[in-house]
C-alpha cells in the first residue's frame, strides 16, 4: 500500500511516498480503508520537530514514528476476531493523536481507540476535517470554561480550524460571538454564525472598548498582558499555543486575579475524555449543528504541497489529503 514516510525533521521535502506493507488486523484492531486524512497545524508540528519539547514526545533527533497524520475517515475492510463495536463496511472517523499514522492508505486501530462511525450526511472530507479543530475546541469549551447562554465570546483566529468551529460551538452554547480575522473572511465567519466581526489588520480589537467573558485565541497571535483589558471581572483567556509569553504569564499571573488564563493540550488528553468529545461532534454533525469549513482538497502524492500551503498559516478551516 501507499504511504507517506518520513526519516527526519524538516520542511514538506522530508514526506515521501513509498510502497509499504497493507497492515493485517490483529484480534482486537479493526483495518480502515482510509479515504481521506487532513494536513493539521499538529502534523506540521510534528513534521519540523518544533517547539523542541515537543520532541519529548515525537522523537528527541528524528520522528519516532515514521507514518504522519493524526485524523482519518475511511470505511472498515476487515476486523479482527474479538472486535464488537465495529463491523465490515462501517465508515469510521478517527483521531490516532501520537500514534499518528493517518497518512497512509490502510491503518490497523485498537477497537477501543478514538473512532466513531461517521453521520451519513457528511462525506469523508468532511469527517476528517473537523476532528481537529472541532475537538480541540470543544475539549476547551467543556474543560477549561463552562459557556453559559447570553456569555460574550471573542474567537481570534475565526477563520482557522479550531476558530471555524469554535463559532459554531460557541454559538450552540447560545453565546455572543465576536470573531477576529482579516477581511477577506469576514463573510465566511459571519456566515458560521458569529454576531459581530472585528478585522485585526486594522486593529478594531484594540479600539473596542466591549468586554468578553472568554477570548479564545485560537492561533496564539495575542498576549495575555495586552488582552486583559478586553476581558470581563471574571473573564478567563484561553490558549491552544503554548508560547514563551504565555507560559511567562501563566507563571506570574497574580493567584488573587479574578482573569484567568489557561492552556490545555487537549490531543495529549485521556482517551475517555477524547473519545466523549468526538462523540458530542458526531452527534452536532449528523443534525446539521456542526459544519467543516473545507479550504482545499489534495492527493497524498501531492501530500508536500499540501503540507506548505499549511505552512503558509493562511489556510481557511481544513486542508484535506483524499487518499483513496
Ligand atoms: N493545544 C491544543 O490542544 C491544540 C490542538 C490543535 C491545534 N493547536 C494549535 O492551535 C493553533 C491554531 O491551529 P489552527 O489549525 O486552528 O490554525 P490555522 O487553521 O492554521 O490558522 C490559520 C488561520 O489563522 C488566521 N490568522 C493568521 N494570523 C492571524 C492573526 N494575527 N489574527 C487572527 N487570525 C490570524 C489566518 O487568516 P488570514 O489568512 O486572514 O491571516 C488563517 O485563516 C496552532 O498553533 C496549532 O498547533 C493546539
Amino acid at each position: 500500500m501507499k504511504s507517506i514516510i518520513v526519516n527526519a525533521y524538516g520542511g514538506p521535502e522530508v514526506l515521501k511516498v513509498k510502497n509499504v506493507e497493507k497492515p493485517v488486523p490483529k484480534s482486537n484492531e479493526i483495518l480502515v480503508k482510509i479515504e481521506a486524512t487532513a494536513v493539521t497545524r499538529a502534523s506540521v508540528m510534528m513534521r519540523t520537530g518544533t517547539p523542541y519539547f515537543g520532541r519529548l514526545f515525537t522523537g528527541i533527533s528524528k520522528p519516532k514514528v515514521k507514518t504522519p497524520g493524526t485524523d482519518l475517515a475511511g470505511t472498515v475492510e476487515s476486523i479482527g476476531s474479538e472486535v464488537g463495536n465495529f463491523k465490515v463496511g462501517d465508515k469510521v472517523m478517527a483521531g490516532t493523536t501520537l500514534k499518528c499514522g493517518a497518512y497512509a492508505e490502510y491503518i490497523c486501530l485498537n477497537e477501543d481507540d478514538m473512532i466513531v462511525c461517521q453521520p451519513e450526511n457528511i462525506s469523508h472530507e468532511e469527517a476528517t476535517g473537523i476532528m481537529d479543530g472541532g475537538v480541540t475546541a470543544l475539549a476547551f469549551f467543556t474543560d477549561q470554561v463552562s459557556i453559559k447562554a447570553g456569555d460574550k465570546v471573542l474567537i481570534n483566529g475565526g477563520s482557522g480550524s479550531i476558530g471555524t468551529a469554535a463559532i459554531q460551538l460557541a454559538k450552540e452554547f447560545g453565546a455572543e460571538v465576536t470573531a477576529v480575522c482579516s477581511g477577506k473572511n469576514k463573510t465566511m465567519v459571519q456566515e458560521l454564525g458569529a454576531d459581530k466581526v472585528l478585522d485585526y489588520t486594522k486593529n478594531e480589537l484594540e479600539r473596542s472598548s466591549e468586554l468578553y467573558d472568554v477570548v479564545f485565541d485560537t492561533v496564539g497571535k495575542m498576549s495575555y498582558g495586552k488582552t486583559k483589558k478586553h476581558l470581563s471581572a471574571k473573564g478567563v483567556f484561553l490558549t491552544p499555543v503554548l508560547e514563551l509569553h504565555i507560559l511567562l504569564s501563566m507563571l506570574f499571573i497574580s493567584p488573587f486575579s479574578k482573569k484567568k488564563l489557561k492552556f490545555a493540550a487537549t490531543g495529549l488528553r485521556k482517551l475517555d475524555l477524547r473519545l466523549r468529545d468526538l462523540k458530542v461532534i458526531q452527534r452536532m454533525l449528523a443534525t446539521n449543528k456542526l459544519k467543516t469549513v473545507i479550504d482545499k482538497v489534495y492527493s497524498l502524492d501531492q501530500i508536500q504541497d499540501a503540507h506548505s500551503y499549511v505552512d503558509s498559516g493562511r489556510k481557511k478551516g481544513n486542508v484535506i489529503i483524499k487518499v483513496a
